[in-house]
């Protein structure tokens, strides 16, 4: 009796062991056969205890039962520590699930039309020029012969970004440790490149400049503090007004449609002479909408480049992007380009 017993014990021990250094399901798996399966040790051992002696039956069957559980209890522990390890160890994928589709950000719809707009024009002959936002009274005023005393200059309209009270200014000139400086401000309009263009390059010169212009303006369905301009200048020889009609028309007919009406009203802007407003007509609001002005560039504006207004003549003009953005994409505010609501901002 003692000698079976001493068996199972060995046995038990022995298969604890063994157990210990099992670390993969199929280990575990052979680790069952060998041990807990039809033709495995406990089944060999159950056949032992038919040769034992009769009254030792019942107490040696009670171990081999033990013995069983034991074995079988350790089985399932390291069973579970296995699978867990399993799925933390092996992040597998499902390859038949249906994916996430991960959210794609998208260009801002005024840069697209910006993109749109410098193409469009690049086709027509026209480079792209840019200039800083940040500007002197010079290049956004006095170059573009817009007088001290014209209203346009009000602080009130513009945003200084030094004080324009200040006495320690001198004709319009800030003191500063470097000398005098010409007031700085945020530019109200791409125009000031017009002058940046003309000062570096002598004609013939057709460019465009997108660019963002500021203005102190209550925000509201038509109007931000910030927005975008989209400049044109063209010099030459012999340009006239007809260049001028003739270039916004192809403009207005190749990006907003064939069949788009618009009209050109007499106006008045410093920088040009004769000076016009455009507006085209927005079929689905039955309303006319503002792009912008446009005039034949005055003769004090080429002075102020070093160009002969005798010899050359030029024509400009400088449309809003929102309004051609709303007019192009049936926006209603032009607010919507700013909020950054992904709902507005990802159907373009
Ligand atoms: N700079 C003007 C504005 O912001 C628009 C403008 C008018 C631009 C006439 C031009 C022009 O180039 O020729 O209101």
């Amino acid at each position: 009796m003692s000698d079976l017993l001493q068996q199972i014990e060995k046995m038990v021990a022995d298969a604890i062991a063994e157990l210990l250094t099992v670390n993969s399901a199929e280990a575990l798996e052979q680790f069952r056969i060998k041990w807990l399966g039809t033709h495995g040790q406990m089944k060999s051992a159950m056949k032992l205890l038919g040769q034992a002696p009769k009254e030792q039956k019942p107490a040696l069957g009670q171990q081999l039962n033990q013995a069983k559980e034991q074995i079988t209890a350790e089985f399932e522990r390291k069973q579970g520590a296995i699978s867990a390890d399993l799925t933390q160890a092996h992040d597998y994928v499902d390859v038949t699930e249906p994916g996430l589709r991960p959210r794609l950000g998208n260009r801002h719809i005024l840069m697209k039309v910006v993109d749109e707009l410098t193409e469009l024009f690049g086709r027509m002959g026209f480079s792209v020029a840019a200039g800083p936002e940040v500007e002197d009274e010079f290049h956004n005023f006095i170059a573009l012969n817009i007088p001290e005393s014209h209203p346009a200059r009000d602080p009130l309209d513009n945003f200084y970004l030094e004080k324009w009270s200040d006495p320690s200014l001198v004709g319009g000139m800030a003191a500063t440790s470097a000398g005098p400086q010409p007031l700085r401000l945020l530019r109200t309009q791409t125009s000031t490149v017009q002058i940046r263009v003309m000062e570096q390059q002598k004609p013939p010169i057709r460019v465009v400049i997108p660019g963002r212009v500021y203005r102190p303006d209550t925000h509201d369905a038509t109007h931000l503090s910030m927005f975008h301009q989209l400049e044109a200048l063209a010099v030459d020889k012999d340009l006239t007004m007809v260049d001028l009609k003739s270039a916004i028309m192809q403009f207005i007919h190749a990006y907003f449609g064939p069949e788009t009406r618009a009209r050109f009203r007499p106006s008045f802007f410093p920088f040009t002479e004769p000076s016009a407003e455009v507006d085209v007509w927005f079929e689905d609001r039955q309303r006319w909408i503002e792009l912008g002005g446009c005039g034949m560039v005055h003769p004090n504006v080429f002075k102020a480049c070093g160009i002969d207004p005798e010899q050359y003549t030029g024509w400009a003009f400088g449309f809003g992007i929102e309004r051609i953005a709303m007019r192009k994409y049936g926006i209603d505010d032009i607010r919507h380009f700013v909020e950054n609501d992904v709902r507005f901002l990802s159907q373009f």
